[in-house]
């Protein structure tokens, strides 16, 4: 098993690299179910979810070519022959459960694992399977999984409302009208920037969407789709969460380049909310500088949907508000109790107290390393974050969290200025 040893206090200097989105790249693979022939996703970030995902594709028969030196994919169903998606593999990764709607649109039929729940709490998938009734989908549920069955052997477009709106329910519910007989309606959809991309390759597949971006997708079904080519974006959470980064270990006045992320899809929120701690940030096309300000200012956030402030960034926001020169808070309103990362946090010194969905973080106190524990992909990166800032040695480990959505970010960071390093361990081994 891996661990991170970072000895905090380097400046950060010089750029950092923005990889493919995670959240953006699995969706797309999912689609490539939605056609015969070779699709080609580009910029697709080296990471275990996307090597996770491909195997849970596999399993159905289509040939899945991960090539991760040129960050591609290509998958190609033509040889589909099973409309599965197995336990074994579903549950390392929630975001398998798209295979529900892509496994419906092509197959009629679907047998797929319930994700489970996460490090935090549930993670209900009502939504989706509401979404698939309206399609005229049969759901049952069978020792764990979802067996689901087009009424007549296809679906029929349907009418649902999303209530909350639901990032997963919406692409998986879109998957399926893709390819239905007629059209449907999503109210109330996810617009995140990884919903809206989807929908662009969709389209380029030749699927008719209307009202893309809205709270309103209209989708009419097709017979068929094309095999396409096409770009994933890029990550706009390693976006917000390396500007993060240069605020709280950035020298004043040495800007930190930030390359290849696209701002406009942090959602306005997280922008000005990052530029009232005195942070500066500059955009030229793809290159962002950010300059970390002399005292960082206390901004109480709350987490929301697009584009509100992310939920995946509230724990690496927790961070910098400790560094902060006064009190402040964020406020969960996505996931109750995603603040698996507070008591580690705790262990380091940092005085965040959680009171109900809210954590309350006292700023400006110098935190100390030590050994911390990684829950949850966001989570362990808010670890190493602390790492960065803390005086002395910190050991982040259980890194395979970090590995499911950060591509080789000790490489990205060290190359920054950062003392950080990967090590082996044996997590059972008597301490010495
Ligand atoms: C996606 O999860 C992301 N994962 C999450 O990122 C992200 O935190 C989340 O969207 C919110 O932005 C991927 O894209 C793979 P939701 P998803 O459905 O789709 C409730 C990361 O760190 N809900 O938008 O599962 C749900 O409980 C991960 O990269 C239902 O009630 O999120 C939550 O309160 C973590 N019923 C809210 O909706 C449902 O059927 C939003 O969840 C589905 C969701």
């Amino acid at each position: 098993m891996d661990k991170l040893v970072i000895r905090g206090g380097n400046p950060l200097t010089g750029s950092l690299q923005v990889s493919g989105s995670k959240n953006t790249a699995l969706p797309l693979m999912a689609t490539a179910l939605l056609t015969d022939g070779p699709v080609s996703i580009s910029n697709v970030p080296d990471l275990r979810d996307i090597s996770t995902f491909s195997r849970v594709i596999q399993v159905t028969g289509t040939s899945v070519d991960v090539i991760p030196e040129e960050h591609r994919v290509v998958i190609d169903a033509s040889s589909f022959d099973r409309a599965e998606a197995p336990y074994e593999l579903v549950k390392r990764m929630r975001a398998s459960f798209y295979m529900l709607g892509a496994l419906l649109a092509r197959a009629g039929k679907a047998r797929v694992s319930l994700p489970g729940g996460c490090a935090w709490g549930p993670r209900p998938v009502d939504l989706h399977l509401k979404g698939m009734k309206a399609l005229g989908a049969d759901i049952e549920l069978d020792q764990g999984y979802v067996v689901a069955k087009a009424k007549g052997g296809r679906l029929q477009g349907g009418r649902v409302r999303m209530e909350p709106s639901s990032v997963g329910a919406t692409i998986n519910v879109a998957l399926a009208a893709a390819l239905a007989r007629g059209e449907s309606v999503i109210e109330n959809a996810a617009i995140e920037p990884d919903v809206v991309h989807f929908c662009d390759m969709l389209s380029a597949m030749g699927a008719v969407l209307d009202g893309v971006g809205t709270r309103t997708l209209r989708i009419q079904g097709v017979d068929r789709l094309q095999p396409v080519s096409f770009a994933n974006c890029p990550d706009r959470i390693e976006l917000g969460t390396f500007m993060i980064a240069a605020a709280i270990s950035g020298v004043p006045g040495q800007p930190v380049s930030i390359l290849g992320g696209n701002p406009d899809h942090l959602g306005s929120s997280f922008l000005e909310s990052f530029e009232r701690t005195g942070a500066i940030v500059d955009i030229d096309s793809d290159v962002m500088k950010v300059t970390a300000p002399e005292e960082i200012r206390p901004v109480s956030v709350k987490t929301d949907i697009y584009p509100g402030f992310p939920t995946d960034l509230q724990a690496q926001w927790t961070i910098l508000l400790s560094r902060a020169s006064g009190n402040s808070k964020v406020l969960e309103s996505v996931y109750p109790d995603r603040f698996k990362h507070i008591p580690e946090l705790q262990r380091m010194g940092v005085n965040a107290i959680i009171v109900g969905d809210e954590v309350v973080i006292e700023g400006g106190k110098s935190i100390q390393g030590t050994n911390v524990m990684s829950t949850d992909l966001r989570a362990s990166v808010s670890l190493v974050l602390a790492g960065m800032i803390a005086d002395g040695e910190t050991h982040v480990l259980r890194v395979y969290h970090l590995d499911r959505g950060y591509e080789k970010i000790e490489e990205k960071l060290f190359a920054a200025g950062i003392d950080i390093t990967r090590v082996s361990y044996d997590e059972w081994a008597d301490p010495a």
